[in-house]
């Protein structure tokens, strides 16, 4: 059983207030305002119905070019989904132990964590989180990791204090890093491309360990960073450290993306290093990035393109627009944004609050689609309380209606992915088991069910055979075993400069 200690939670910042308790007061009478005739949010439901919907036969369309693409970034270098080796070698066995740093920065917050791996599946670990400010994510990039450093040295030093870690003593560190970064070894990354809205620069391009180890000089910090991950490539590892029957991780959350095991015989592009063709290795596929650029196979609408074109990267990560939870919340807002200036919703109110970009937090998405009453009372509290409108019954149902139909595209499009692992690693008849984390799988109603369903459109009954589960905490468990596993194998002089 897994002990977790999370008495040190630190967040600095104000939190989102997307979990609040939400205040319903009508302050106004609805019937007084000009609203939408139900017929005319029907029209409007119908054409947006048409545009979200994904039919199984497409699905199945987009699984074949999602395979195609998988096998071309194990080919060569450089491809638009990079299909990156992690330099993870094969399963842990679950007698991995020690005791190991982990830090993760991967997207709302910093977590530093404290990992102790006490054999046969089992650990503890404590941890601090720090809140990232969206400066931060903009400001110069080594400036963005001596952050890090910082609080990293600050929770050494407190848990030196209470007798959680021995003075003196240097910790091996698994750094988590969940941004795609192509490694010559396992101790080495460069940052392709920031994802996410990240953009500090003087980092893409630069190998975030010398840059990480810099900062950890800079303040002093008693640890030595062992491996890099990915969020996905650790959820991988933790999942299979406690379930064993998994063979695909996924993350769904303000980004996406996936890992699996692949031989290295069947990986050409790494042909020259010489490792056993049978060895396994994970592979981290940063599939977010899927029909970038060419955009040629993935059914955008026109908000999608918006939101494209708007963002920091236009063309990149065509995949993860469509499916993360970042842009999820900024769908629906285009959408209804149209509708306000075409005079359908919302006429006579003040809307500047919801014309804000990214005003509209995919976890409203998630309290709509589960508002339990007849009335949609979530709804008009969410309306009310952060953008101050009003809205008529239809419209609630309308909205409720939308966000499902942004939230089954997302979950249909997930399912896909995870088909095209499968079926390109010949799982369906055997079935396999899909470790998944991050904030819309975890919280937005029917996410998983959905991807279910999806994966029974691709595959017809077989599709039962692959099941999702919630994973393990591949950011803080998974990198604690990725850096076990690391020294376990430098220590018996197996591909020691990998
Ligand atoms: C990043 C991946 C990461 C995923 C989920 C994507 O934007 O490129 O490295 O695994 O988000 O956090």
């Amino acid at each position: 059983m897994a002990v977790r200690h999370d008495s040190m939670s630190a967040l600095i910042g104000t939190p989102p207030a997307v979990h609040s308790t939400l205040a319903y007061t009508r302050t106004s009478e609805v019937e007084d305002l000009p609203h939408a005739t139900k017929k005319k949010m029907a029209d409007h439901l119908r054409k947006l119905e048409a545009m979200f919907t994904i039919t199984p036969q497409r699905m199945r369309m987009i699984v074949e070019a999602f395979k195609d693409t998988l096998e071309a970034g194990l080919q060569k270098p450089a491809q638009v989904v990079p299909m990156i080796p992690t330099y993870v070698f094969g399963w842990p066995t679950a007698t991995e132990t020690g005791e190991y740093l982990a830090v993760d920065l991967g997207g709302t917050n910093l977590r530093v964590c404290l990992v102790r791996l006490t054999g046969g599946g089992k650990f503890e670990i404590t941890q601090s989180k720090y809140r990232l400010t969206e400066e931060q994510k903009q400001e110069d990039g080594q400036k963005l990791f001596d952050f890090c450093g910082e609080c990293l040295k600050v929770f050494i030093d407190v848990n030196i204090e209470n007798g959680e870690i021995t003075k003196g003593k240097i910790l091996p560190l698994g750094f988590t890093f969940s941004y795609p970064c192509s490694q010559d070894r396992i101790d080495h990354g460069e940052l392709i491309r920031w994802t996410k809205g990240f953009g500090a620069p003087n980092t893409e391009g630069r190998d975030v360990v010398t840059m990480f180890r810099k900062s950890l000089a800079l303040h002093g910090v008693p640890a030595e960073i062992v491996a890099l991950t990915c969020d996905t490539t650790g959820t991988l590892i933790a999942s299979h450290y406690v379930n064993p029957a998994t063979k695909i991780a996924c993350i769904f959350g303000t980004g996406c993306n996936a890992a699996y095991m692949e031989r290295v015989g069947d990986i050409p592009k790494i042909a020259h290093l010489g490792i056993d063709p049978d060895a396994q290795i994970a592979i981290n596929c940063e599939w977010g990035a899927f029909d970038s650029f060419e955009h040629e196979h993935l059914p955008r609408t026109k908000y999608d393109i918006m939101i494209d074109e708007s963002s920091n990267k236009p063309g990149e990560q065509a995949f993860e627009k469509l499916i993360s939870g970042r842009y999820l919340g900024e769908i629906l807002r285009l959408v209804i944004c149209q509708l306000i200036d075409e005079g359908t919703v919302f006429l006579g109110q003040n809307t500047y609050k919801i014309e804000i970009p990214y005003s509209f937090d995919t976890a409203f998405l998630s309290l709509m689609e589960s508002d339990p009453t007849d009335e949609l009372l979530m709804i008009i509290g969410i309306f009310t309380h952060f953008f101050a409108l009003e809205t008529t019954l239809a419209e609630r149902q309308f909205f409720r209606a939308l966000a499902k139909l942004v939230g089954r595209r997302a979950a249909r499009l997930s399912a896909c992915g995870i088909a095209a692992i499968v079926s390109k690693m010949g799982y369906l008849e055997e079935g396999c088991s899909v470790g998944a984390d991050g904030s819309l799988y975890n919280k937005y109603p029917g996410f998983a069910e959905r991807i279910h369903e999806g994966l029974q459109d691709i595959f017809g009954e077989k599709g039962r055979n692959v099941v999702t589960h919630h994973a393990e905490d591949g950011s803080g468990i998974g990198s604690a075993i990725v850096a076990a596993m690391t020294k376990i194998r430098k220590d018996a002089g197996l591909y020691p400069n990998l």
